[in-house]
């Protein structure tokens, strides 16, 4: 579903990312590891087409992205739930929804498809009119990832969707991404936790200094020295 191919890119001068390549297959979840500065967020925006790569290529669902702008990879399923949420403080939870819902859609369409984020959030029905601003940060995050949803993805990029939570959040959270993956939804996340990530993916890759240094099953990498002492703790 989706190939990376040797991407590299540089802000300026600084290069972050040496032919990075990788690939996610229909249904999986693949995980994306490692420490702080890594080059995992630049990744993301290399493929969703908030920024460009400069060397290699990104193909998705057999079409060469490369290079194309993030509305136009969002509108052919490929959706970026980005680090920082991206929020509007002001806007209510229901004009945020209505900015990931496609405009060529009918109603009967746009009530299903929120009646689908409804059934994964159900907290987010009863918040339709409360500002995002005044949200907690579980809940922001339910609003960024189901504006993504409303998108109807086949593709969803997940920046670390747990960060910053309370851990009894940060499992629930993890527990709707797999849902959201066994109604079909492929996922890449991108995650500093590891062993939660790890949890729920099918496969991971471990990305240091901008290049791939590691990738395996959930299973295998779970178990190499490598992962348990820099991210797994132990
Ligand atoms: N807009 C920018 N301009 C210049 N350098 C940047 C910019 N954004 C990120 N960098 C640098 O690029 C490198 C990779 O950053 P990136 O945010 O992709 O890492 P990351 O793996 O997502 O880190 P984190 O786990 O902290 O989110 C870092 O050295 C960072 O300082
Ligand atoms: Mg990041």
């Amino acid at each position: 579903m989706l190939e990376v191919d040797g991407v590299g890119f540089a802000y300026g001068r600084a290069h972050v990312l040496n032919e990075v390549s990788l690939s996610v297959g229909p249904g999986e979840i693949v995980a994306l590891l490692g420490s702080n500065g890594a080059g995992k967020t630049t990744l993301l925006e290399n493929v969703s087409g908030l920024l460009t790569p400069d060397n290699g290529s990104v193909q998705f669902e057999d079409e060469d992205i490369t290079g194309m702008a993030a509305h136009q990879t969002w509108n052919r399923g490929l959706v970026h739930v980005p680090e920082d949420r991206k929020l509007f403080p002001d806007m209510s939870v229901d004009e945020t929804l209505d900015i990931g819902t496609p405009r060529d859609i009918s109603d009967e369409q746009q009530a299903s498809l929120r009646r689908r984020v409804f059934d994964i959030f159900p907290i987010l029905e009863e918040r339709l009119g409360q500002r995002v601003g005044q949200m907690s940060g579980g809940q922001q995050q339910m609003v960024s990832m189901s504006r993504g949803l409303m998108a109807e993805p086949d593709l969803l990029l997940l920046d670390e969707p747990t960060l910053g939570l309370a851990p009894d959040l940060a499992d629930d959270i993890l527990d709707t991404i797999a849902q959201i993956n066994n109604e079909g939804t492929t996922i890449l996340l991108v995650s500093q936790q590891a062993l939660d990530a790890l949890d729920i993916a099918d496969r991971a890759y471990v990305l240091e200094n901008g290049r791939i240094t590691l990738s395996g099953t959930a299973a295998e990498l779970r178990q190499t020295d490598e992962v348990r002492q820099a991210y797994l703790g132990l």
